[in-house]
This record gives structure tokens, C-alpha cells and sequence, in this order.
């Protein structure tokens, strides 16, 4: 058995964002009995002796948590690398002070558009502003910094506008990430899949960004999975070298699990070594064992593991099938035909939902009424 790497620490799911694409889970408001600082050092403390050297610490936004920098100034000193995953808002200069003086390592901010009329619709509040000083904040304190840019259909045309914006704030690195199909984005995935010409025309931008700003700007283009023809090695293996730890504690394999019929693992009951290596949930789909066909007798299973445990539950209802997004899985048609309706024309692109915070039982009486 491997030893995990990094460890996403999902802090909270508050955020001042409503962007359509989230992939937190649609029962946000169950979340809110979060764990207390003293429960957090206490899992990095485990994490670190279990292996982990990287943390990501994320959300909703992580800078709704008073306690950021504790949690940060804990991780520095287990000698653990620090990345904040933040939209930025929150990002005072006092607080970023606060964050470099406790050892933060590096920011990943996230951006929704290259303007702000743009980025402000899709974020659901007034934010691009606010962005564009915290990117430049984080350069003056001598961060690297990562730009995070979701591409959608309402932004991917304008990805050469966006690579421009991460240029003139300096970012060392920018990732241009498709829309993956979780929580909020899943729902919103009439809305948000672009067109099979629009990804095409994206590719081509890129790759020329790519030569001109060679040595300067480092550019990872994620392509959305629907338009490929193998999934994703989708957290390069179940329980192999990450762990997710949510909100109210639950231990996860990957961020969006929390949707799979599977026994749960908390850190408020169970050390992080326990759950790594004894849980059932992170047992489950480790290793090629639990392979159904075609991905048992596949020359391709150690290179994707059959792709998405928690895309081939929410496309097909069973998480143990093939990730329908592989052109070999007999569920591949489902993939078919959303690609079909995004080729189809804007006249007939829903309004995306805005992420909101609900729970389970909201949601059941909303569904309801
Ligand atoms: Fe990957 Fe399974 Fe498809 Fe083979 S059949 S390419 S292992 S998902
Ligand atoms: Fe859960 Fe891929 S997101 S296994």
C-alpha cells in the first residue's frame, strides 16, 4: 500500500462565492457542525506521520475560518508545504501578513472571468475587483502564485483574455480547468458543458499562449474529460497518494465521495493512519481488484484505474461500473448525449443554479413543494 502525498484539508464549505460549477456537495448546510482548530492540528499531525508532505487547504473559502493561520503556522512547523486554495476575498493585507509570517508556502486564487462584468455574474457577487489587488498583494509578499480559471461555456471563449490577465498580474503558473462534473456542476451541467468547436478553439489559443509565454507564465490545460476518449486517472487511484478531509471530518479518498453509498470514516473517530490503511471506504476501490469488465482485461487499468468512481456512480447510480466517459464502457452513451445537447445551441442552454447553502432535508422540501 502507497502512502498518501497530499492532503486537501476542505476547512469549511461557508463562501462569499455562489459560483454554478462547485463541486462541494448540494447539502451544503449538513456541514456546518465543523471540526475546532484543535481537531484540525491534530489530523496534519497525523497526516505528516502517515507520509503527507503537501497541504491544501481549501473549501468553500478557507478564509471564512478565524483560525487559518493557526491551522497554517501547525502545518508549517510539521514541516509540511503550504498552498491556500482561496477566491482571494478575505485576503486583507493584514491577514496576508499574518499568513507569510505563519509559513504559507503558496496561493492558488481563483478567477472567473478576465473582466469584471464577466466574473462577477458568474461568481454571484461583486468580487473580480478584489481579486485583481489580493493577486497583486500576494506577488508584493513574494508568493508564487497560481491562477485557477474553471472553464465553462460562458468562459472558455475568452481563454485568451484570461491567459493575458494572468500575465500582467504576474502569476508563475495558471491552470485552465475544465469544469469537472460534481455537487453544483453536475446539476448545472446543461448550463455549463461547452460545445465540441468552442473546446477546439480553446486548444488552439492555449497552445499558442503556450510558445509565447514560455519561461514565464507555466500553463496546465485540463481537458474536460466528456471530450476525451479515456477518463481521467481520477486522483491518480482511489486511496493511492491523496486524502480528503471535509468540513465535519469525514476522511474521503477523493473531494466528491461524500455522494457514495459507502461506509464513512471520520477523523473524530478513527486516526488518520486507521482510515488510510484499515477503513473500509478507503479499501474499497484501491488497487484493480474490484475491476468489473472490459477495464479487468484492460491494457490500460494501472494508467486511468477505470477512470472516476464518483462520475461512474452519478452517471450510472453504480460507483463500482466503468467511468462512462471511456469509449469501451457500455454506458458510454450517457456522455453521448450531453455532448450532443452542448453542440446543440445557446437558445437552448438552461439558466445555471447558483450555489446556495441547504441541506439534505431543504433540498428533499424544495424538491417536494
Ligand atoms: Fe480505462 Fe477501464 Fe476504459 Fe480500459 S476500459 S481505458 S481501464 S476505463
Ligand atoms: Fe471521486 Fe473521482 S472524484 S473518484
Amino acid at each position: 500500500m502507497t502512502r498518501p502525498y497530499g492532503l486537501l484539508a476542505e476547512l469549511t464549505y461557508a463562501c462569499p462565492l455562489h459560483c454554478p460549477y462547485c463541486s462541494n456537495p448540494l447539502n451544503l448546510g449538513d456541514y456546518r457542525d465543523e471540526l475546532t482548530t484543535e481537531q484540525w492540528q491534530r489530523v496534519l499531525t497525523e497526516a505528516r506521520e502517515l507520509g503527507v508532505l503537501q497541504l491544501h487547504l481549501s473549501g468553500g473559502e478557507p478564509l471564512q475560518r478565524r483560525d487559518v493561520v493557526e491551522i497554517v503556522r501547525h502545518g508549517s512547523r510539521l514541516g509540511l508545504y503550504t498552498n491556500l486554495i482561496t477566491s482571494a476575498v478575505g485576503l486583507s493585507p493584514r491577514r496576508a501578513e499574518q499568513l507569510r509570517e505563519a509559513g504559507l508556502d503558496h496561493v492558488q486564487m481563483s478567477i472567473q472571468a478576465h473582466e469584471a462584468t464577466a466574473s462577477d455574474r458568474i461568481a454571484g457577487t461583486p468580487s473580480f475587483e478584489r481579486k485583481v489587488s489580493a493577486a497583486r498583494l500576494v506577488k508584493e509578499l513574494g508568493w508564487p502564485l497560481t491562477l485557477n480559471v474553471v472553464l465553462h461555456r460562458h468562459n472558455i471563449d475568452h481563454v485568451g483574455d484570461v491567459l493575458r490577465l494572468a500575465e500582467e498580474l504576474r502569476a508563475d503558473r495558471i491552470e485552465l480547468a475544465n469544469t469537472q462534473y460534481y455537487g453544483w456542476a453536475l446539476l448545472n451541467r446543461g448550463a455549463l458543458l461547452p460545445s465540441r468547436a468552442q473546446v477546439d478553439r480553446a486548444e488552439a489559443v492555449v497552445r499558442a499562449a503556450r510558445d509565447r509565454l514560455r519561461g514565464q507564465v507555466e500553463i496546465t490545460y485540463v481537458l474536460p474529460d466528456y471530450y476525451e476518449q479515456y477518463p481521467k486517472p481520477c486522483m491518480d487511484g482511489w486511496a493511492r497518494r491523496q486524502l480528503t478531509v471535509v468540513p465535519n471530518g469525514d476522511a474521503l479518498p477523493c473531494p466528491a465521495a461524500q455522494v457514495l453509498p459507502l461506509p464513512r470514516a471520520n477523523v473524530r473517530e478513527h486516526s488518520v493512519e486507521w482510515i488510510w490503511t484499515r477503513s473500509p471506504l478507503f479499501q474499497r476501490f484501491r488497487g484493480t481488484d474490484w475491476m468489473p469488465e472490459p477495464c479487468r482485461s484492460c491494457p490500460r487499468r494501472e494508467i486511468d484505474f477505470g477512470g472516476c468512481r464518483c462520475q461512474a456512480f452519478l452517471l450510472t447510480g453504480d460507483a463500482a461500473r466503468t467511468d462512462p466517459v471511456c469509449v469501451l464502457s457500455p454506458d458510454h452513451g450517457i456522455v453521448v448525449d450531453a455532448v450532443r445537447a452542448a453542440g446543440e445551441g445557446d437558445a437552448l442552454v438552461p439558466r445555471p443554479n447558483p450555489r446556495r447553502v441547504t441541506s439534505g432535508r431543504e433540498r428533499s422540501r424544495t424538491a417536494r413543494s
